[in-house]
């Protein structure tokens, strides 16, 4: 087939999201770049969205787009579920306040239908997102293990603050041998300390694993792994048990980050999948289906760290009976088990319990006919994935880490999506795609029409 590429990726880009481009000069004049979180942003500006409603969202130029960012997959049960709004307002009117600043029962029937899904999970605390939840769990790790430097995996997110953004997205010629990864900042203003006490490992390399572990056997107390990188790269199961059995052995925390894969693979995530049991685990997103929920469980001996019960309160003193505030892991926080989001949670519970099975159909025959189309138009090019999130990389080879991820043809892939834009297909360019309950089979079948023209658009052939 010929190749007739566009002469712009985003040629009427700017047309026909005119409002957007307007709107985002204007939120420009209130927040840096317009946005309240970076990942917000993209080139040349953001599409704004003004509704939604299961799997489709308008923008503020009325256009209808059927979303597959799901809010980088939050929305599991898609926008607007109405089991979940009913589940909120109906917590507002029985209990009459939504937030009570004491114990609640929510939290512990949101807690035993998470154990009963993850059962690794013997005591578990919420926070508000999978960034304090992260953050608790590498806290609680050092306190059992009294050692403060981690590891983490190149290319892994676990959250923005300066021990974990490290080594992220880093420039692969400044990254250093792939078997003993450089640890480089992903963010301006970060103090260089942090750089030697966060260890980067490469994912899916057991024997560098294992190498470098030994190597800090006495200063690293945690382990914390993406078990699925970017909730679509999967690990090799033999790797997965390696650092299982190499941390166990070293007396290291092995936490799973399963914010992005949790309920997402299965109900008990890539945990379950892999059959590899963590001795901590932190979920996020499609946990709260939307609204803002972090949780950190584990077992139970490492867990009962954060217990305040016989120790100081940092605010009050003259409840101490152990110590100082010193002698208790600190973990506070204002909305931690919020009353709505837990009743938001256990109704995304139910819904999934449900329809979990038949999402992860539509997402494979997605899939299937993405891989179908890719073919019949010789791209080089395939999805990667499992459960309801997968990511179209254009390569044929096997991708088994970041630095694989980087040498498959990402500028085609950002302007394959940006001619999806065009056809009503939505999600951050080069994002992965996160399927929900409420995408239909005519969703799924109306996608596969608009891939095989964004292929024809991109790879040549006829313009639309
Ligand atoms: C694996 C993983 N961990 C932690 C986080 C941070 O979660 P949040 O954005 O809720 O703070 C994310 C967010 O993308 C994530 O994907």
């Amino acid at each position: 087939m010929a190749i007739q590429k566009l002469e712009h990726p985003m040629f009427d880009y700017q047309k026909k999201t005119s409002s957007s481009k307007e709107f985002m000069n204007e939120a420009a004049q209130v927040m840096p770049g317009g946005v309240t979180a970076n990942i917000k942003y993209f080139e040349p500006y953001p599409i704004v969205m003004k509704y939604g409603k299961g799997a489709k969202l308008i923008d503020m130029d009325n256009q209808e787009y059927i979303d597959y960012l799901m809010s980088y997959g939050s929305l599991v049960t898609g926008h607007g579920h109405n089991e979940v709004k009913k589940a909120v307002i109906e917590q507002m009117e029985r209990d009459g306040t939504w937030l009570f600043g004491t114990p609640h029962s929510l939290e512990v029937e949101m807690g035993k239908r998470l154990q009963q899904h993850f059962p690794s999970m013997e005591l578990l605390r919420y926070t508000n997102s999978g960034t304090e939840a992260t953050l608790l769990a590498l806290r609680i790790a050092a306190a059992h293990t009294g050692k403060h430097k981690i590891a983490k995996f190149e290319g892994h997110y676990h959250g923005g603050y300066d021990q974990m953004l490290v080594s992220v997205s880093p420039p692969v010629h400044q990254a250093g041998d792939p078997e003993s990864p450089e640890s480089l900042p992903d963010s301006k203003g970060m103090s260089t300390s942090h750089l030697r006490n966060t260890i980067v490992l490469p994912f899916n390399d057991a024997k560098a694993c294992k190498r470098i572990l030994h190597e800090h056997k006495d200063e690293i107390g945690a382990v914390m792994i993406e078990p699925i990188q970017a909730g679509f790269i999967p690990a090799d199961p033999s790797f997965l048990k390696g650092l299982r059995q190499v941390t166990e052995e070293l007396g290291m925390v092995l936490i799973f980050d399963e914010v992005k894969t949790g309920y997402r693979t299965c109900l008990g995530g890539a945990q379950h999948i892999y059959d590899v049991k963590p001795d901590l685990t932190t979920l996020g997103k499609a946990i709260g289906g939307g609204y803002p929920i972090g949780v950190v469980g584990g077992k139970k001996e490492i867990m009962m760290h954060s217990s305040p019960v016989e120790g100081a309160d940092v605010f009050d003193s003259s409840q101490t009976k152990s110590g100082t505030a010193k002698d208790v892991l600190f973990h506070s926080g204002t909305y931690n088990g919020h009353p709505m989001i837990l009743a938001a949670g256990m109704a995304v519970i139910d819904i999934l319990e449900r329809e979990l099975e038949s999402t992860l159909r539509k997402t494979e025959q997605l899939k299937t006919g993405m891989n179908e189309l890719l073919k019949k138009y010789k791209v080089k090019g395939q999805t990667v994935g499992t459960g309801s999130i997968f990511s179209v990389v254009l390569s044929n080879m096997k991708i088994r880490n970041y630095r694989d991820l980087q040498k498959t043809d990402l500028a085609t892939r950002k302007e394959l999506d940006f001619s999806l834009f065009r056809k009503g297909i939505y999600m951050k360019p080069v994002n992965r795609y996160s399927v929900s309950t409420a995408h239909t089979k005519e969703d799924i079948e109306n996608t596969l029409d608009a891939f095989e023209k964004a292929l024809q658009e991109v790879y040549g052939g006829s313009r639309f």
